[in-house]
């Protein structure tokens, strides 16, 4: 006889088998984000950096966190060890090739640029690397890319401004602009100015708000700097005008499921509150943040997320579709992959 486990079990692989077969765009990635351990370690032997951890068990086993900081004082240590042009090329073409297991066909990557300005690398050292990565990428996997720096919002408003300035040879590259750091004491409307300089040469903005800050941040992101998405944003769900703002606005909010429990943004997958946003009308996508630090690229966010609010294939379906819906593809290019999934 067939036991209730053994359907679940059977469920949930075909569940995973139709997540497989979904065309997914990843719309919130810190490429620094997804540096794996063992790239770690062997950058730091290669540059003769000394880490405070022995081996790849020893660095997994901190990462451990009860709040966003504690990561972020880990993520940038971690990214001590990207010195030269190979070591960014290296860590864009390592998440391409995930991406592309995971069936991720379009990508809008962040990087942040003070954490390498801030160790004296040159800009053009990280920028180069990524841009050839990506570029090599779309040639060799087609996956379609956008690129996005972000300001760290724990500095001042005028670094970002002189950051600008540093980016200014490379601009042809970026397709919007971002803000992330710690978040809680940092609201967007400290960046206005900065935002409204970006925005004044038509490139769209997007900010985190609403992982660990309040609701007013993302009231903040959209009125003060007037972003094209929120990255986060599970908190808006605390604010039922805002949450409808954000669905009749259709303001995608770029979510990351495995984050927000490894951050304790939320007490559990099975607590969070992207089912009840979707049930609202916004606009979600799903993504993997910093996928080497919180257990999961795109695909295992899906897993997960699908597993823990029994998702159907038909939510699967629309959240996929959100995600070139959100993404700033051509229009022409959305519709060949919503085709696609509307086919599924
Ligand atoms: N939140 C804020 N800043 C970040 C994150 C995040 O999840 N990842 C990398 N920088
Ligand atoms: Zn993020």
């Amino acid at each position: 006889m067939t036991s209730l486990a053994d359907l679940l079990q059977k469920g949930r692989a075909g569940t995973d088998a139709f997540i497989a077969r979904l065309p997914k765009a990843e719309l919130h990635l810190h490429i620094e984000g997804s540096l794996e351990p063992e790239m770690m370690i062997a950058k730091a032997k290669k540059h003769g950096i000394q880490l405070p951890y022995a081996n790849v068990e020893a660095l997994r086993a901190a990462y451990n966190f009860s709040n966003l900081q504690q990561f972020l004082d880990l993520y940038y240590a971690g990214a001590d060890v990207l010195r030269d042009k190979d070591d960014f090329y290296d860590l864009t073409r390592a998440y391409l090739q995930r991406a592309k297991a995971d069936h991720v066909v379009h990508c809008e990557i962040f990087f942040d640029p003070q954490t390498h300005t801030a160790r004296g690398i040159d800009l053009e050292v990280v920028v180069t690397g990524i841009v050839e990565a990506l570029h090599d990428g779309e040639a060799e996997l087609g996956i379609t890319w956008r690129l996005i720096p972000n300001f760290l919002r724990h500095l001042s408003e005028q670094d970002a401004i002189d950051t600008l300035a540093e980016l200014e040879p490379y601009m042809e590259h970026f397709h919007g602009f971002g803000l992330d750091s710690s978040e809680v004491g940092n609201p967007p409307s400290k960046f206005a100015r900065v935002f409204a300089e970006i925005r004044s040469r038509g490139l769209p903005v997007v900010a985190h708000a609403g992982e660990e800050g309040p609701p007013e941040y993302i009231i903040e992101a959209l009125d003060i700097l007037h972003v094209a998405r929120i990255d986060h944003g599970i908190r808006a769900i605390e604010d039922p005008a805002l949450t409808s703002r954000l669905a009749r606005g259709q303001i995608p909010l770029t979510v990351c499921p495995l984050s927000n429990v490894k951050l304790c943004a939320v007490p559990s997958l099975a607590a969070h509150p992207l089912k009840k946003l979707l049930d609202a009308g916004c606009l979600v996508t799903i993504n993997s943040d910093d996928p080497a630090y919180f257990g999961g690229y795109v695909g295992e966010n899906y897993r997960a997320i699908a597993a823990a609010l029994d998702l159907s294939n038909q939510d699967l379906k629309m959240l996929a579709a959100m995600s070139f819906r959100g993404s700033w593809l051509h229009e022409t290019q959305k519709a060949r992959h919503l085709a696609t999934i509307d086919q599924l």
